[in-house]
């Protein structure tokens, strides 16, 4: 399908002509350990939330007005606990695939005493479509996404012009995407697409003052904790790309 047979996802959508979606992980069949499985059995029923119960009310669901923050593939969960142990004044989503994930990111959210954080284990592109509603979200996280290193896997990277739209209608206006990678030429690819759309405005160029504006990446926000993977990348003098964009259309 080419550019000029297919204008947008949505007219397309609209008429009803099939559209590959990506699939930007593996599903890796890892065993749960006691521990996951024993957080899974306790605490799913209250922080666990399903595909199948469709478009959420965030209002509802944390009892509160907090922004709520989304993050897209958190692994093990232990940044997206300690960030929300952090701000209790935020709520927290997590999507993750990867069911043994989920049980380490409840086990680490019942040992931190977190309360403001909800989880998806389902694919995010399937829940932004189908369960986040517009202009809920103030914040978008993704940290560290599959890097697909492979030319040839390119086209499975999370982070195209179509994921980028759906989950733009989905953040409030001012709302931001943050990126993390540790692969430069992710980090190219994610500023290509994102420089692609008018919709979003690189905070970067607010935040460096360089009238060139050549550096289009910023420093890690002290929300996003470091994780261990990171401080071994530090040592061994491998960059981290942090990249965030705010929606302005
Ligand atoms: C390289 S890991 C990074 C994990 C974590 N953010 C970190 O920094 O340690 C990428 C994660 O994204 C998850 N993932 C990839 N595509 C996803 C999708 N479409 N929906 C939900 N999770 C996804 C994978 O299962 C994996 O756990």
């Amino acid at each position: 399908m080419t550019d000029n047979t297919r204008n947008t996802v949505e007219q397309a959508q609209a008429e009803g002509k099939y559209i590959r979606t990506i699939k930007s992980f593996v599903k890796r069949e890892g065993r749960l350990t006691k521990g996951q499985q024993k957080a899974l059995d306790q605490f799913w029923p209250t922080m666990g939330l399903e595909h199948k119960q469709g478009l959420v009310d965030f209002k509802t669901v944390f009892g509160n007005d907090n922004p709520v923050v989304l993050e897209i593939g958190f692994g093990m969960g232990a940044s997206l606990v300690e960030m929300a142990k952090n701000a209790p004044d935020k709520n927290f989503v997590g999507i993750e695939v990867h069911l043994p994930g989920v049980g380490a990111c409840l086990s680490s959210a019942d040992e931190a005493g977190v309360t403001n954080l909800r989880l998806y284990n389902h694919d995010a592109i399937e829940i932004l479509r189908d369960c986040i509603a517009d202009e809920s979200l103030t914040t978008v996280q993704l940290f560290f996404p599959d890097p697909w290193h492979k030319t040839r896997h390119h086209k499975r990277r999370i982070v195209q012009q179509a994921f980028v739209e759906s989950l733009r209608t989905k953040l409030k206006m001012g709302g931001v995407f943050h990126m993390a990678t540790d692969w430069e030429n992710y980090s190219e690819h994610m500023i290509e697409v994102m420089d692609s759309t008018d919709t979003f405005s690189n905070i970067a160029s607010k935040i460096n003052s360089d009238a060139n504006k050549t550096n289009v990446f910023v420093e890690r926000p002290d929300s996003r904790p470091l994780t261990k993977f990171e401080q071994r990348g530090h040592r061994l003098g491998h960059g981290v790309w942090d990249i965030m964009f705010e929606r302005v259309k």
